[in-house]
C-alpha cells in the first residue's frame, strides 16, 4: 500500500450479525428513538463504511456526522422543507392530508420529515464533485448494513436542491463538494425487517437479455 493512511484493519469484534440476516432485515427505519448511540458504535459503523470498494481504491466518500443538538434541529427544519419540496414537485402534495392513507412509505417518510432533527445522529455523505456516485454508494450500503448489525435503524434519504446552499452554509461545507445522501441513525421505535422485494427471478436474466435465469443447471 502506497498511501500510509490506507491501512488494513480487523473488523470490530462486536460486528457479528450473520450477513444474510442483516441484508434481509435492513429496512428504511424512520421512526427513531432520540436515545444516544455510543460514539464507539458510530465509529464502528463508519469504519465498516470505509471498507467498501471504490474505483481505483480512491475512497472519495466523506462522512459528516452531526450530533450537536442545535445543528440537528436546524438541519431538521431544512430536511422538512426539502422533503415537502420533493412532494410538491413529484406528487403535488402540500400537506399530510394529501398523502394517500395506504401509502405507508410516504406516510412514514412524512413522520421522518417531522422528526429527523431528533435522531441522535445524522450522517451526510459527500464527495468532491458530483461524479462519484459509483464509488460512494457501496460505502453507504456498508454503513446501512453495519448499522443494522448494531441494532441501529437508518434510512438513506436525499435532499431537494432548494435547501442545498443553506445546508452547505450551516456546516461550512466547501462549495466544490457534492452531497450524495443523508442518513439519520437511531435505535428503532418499532422492529426491523423483513424486507419486501422483487424475487431475483423477476430482475435477473440468463446469458441473453430477457431470457429467464433459472437454476436447472444445478441438476446436471
Ligand atoms: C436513492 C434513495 C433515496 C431515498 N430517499 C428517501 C427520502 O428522501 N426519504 C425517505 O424517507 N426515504 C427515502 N429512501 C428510502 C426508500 O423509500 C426505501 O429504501 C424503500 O422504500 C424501501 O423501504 P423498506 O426498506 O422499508 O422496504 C430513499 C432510498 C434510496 C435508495
Amino acid at each position: 500500500m502506497n498511501d500510509p493512511q490506507k491501512e488494513r484493519r480487523e473488523p470490530p469484534a462486536d460486528l457479528e450479525m450473520r450477513l444474510g440476516q442483516a441484508m434481509y432485515t435492513q429496512r428504511a427505519t424512520r421512526r427513531l428513538k432520540p436515545d444516544a448511540i455510543p460514539d464507539s458504535t458510530v465509529a464502528s459503523i463508519l469504519d465498516a463504511a470505509t471498507q467498501a470498494p471504490s474505483g481505483a481504491n480512491q475512497q472519495p466518500a466523506r462522512f459528516l456526522v452531526i450530533r450537536d443538538a442545535e445543528l440537528r434541529r436546524r438541519f431538521g427544519a431544512l430536511y422538512f422543507e426539502a422533503w415537502w419540496a420533493k412532494r410538491r414537485d413529484h406528487q403535488g402534495w402540500k400537506t399530510k392530508a394529501d398523502i394517500p392513507a395506504d401509502d405507508t412509505n410516504h406516510q412514514l417518510a412524512a413522520v421522518l420529515a417531522d422528526e429527523i432533527g431528533e435522531a441522535p445522529v445524522i450522517v451526510l455523505v459527500l464527495a468532491r464533485g458530483a461524479d462519484w456516485g459509483h464509488s460512494v454508494y457501496p460505502s453507504v450500503q456498508n454503513l446501512l448494513l453495519a448499522a443494522r448489525a448494531y441494532g441501529v435503524g437508518s434510512v438513506l434519504t436525499i435532499l431537494h436542491p432548494d435547501v442545498l446552499e443553506r445546508v452547505f452554509d450551516l456546516f461550512e461545507i466547501p462549495k466544490d463538494w457534492h452531497l450524495y445522501c443523508c442518513i439519520p441513525l437511531g435505535y428503532p421505535r418499532g422492529s426491523f425487517g423483513p424486507t419486501s422485494r422483487l424475487p431475483h427471478s423477476a430482475v435477473s436474466f440468463s446469458d441473453q437479455w430477457g431470457q429467464p435465469f433459472d437454476t436447472s443447471s444445478d441438476e446436471n
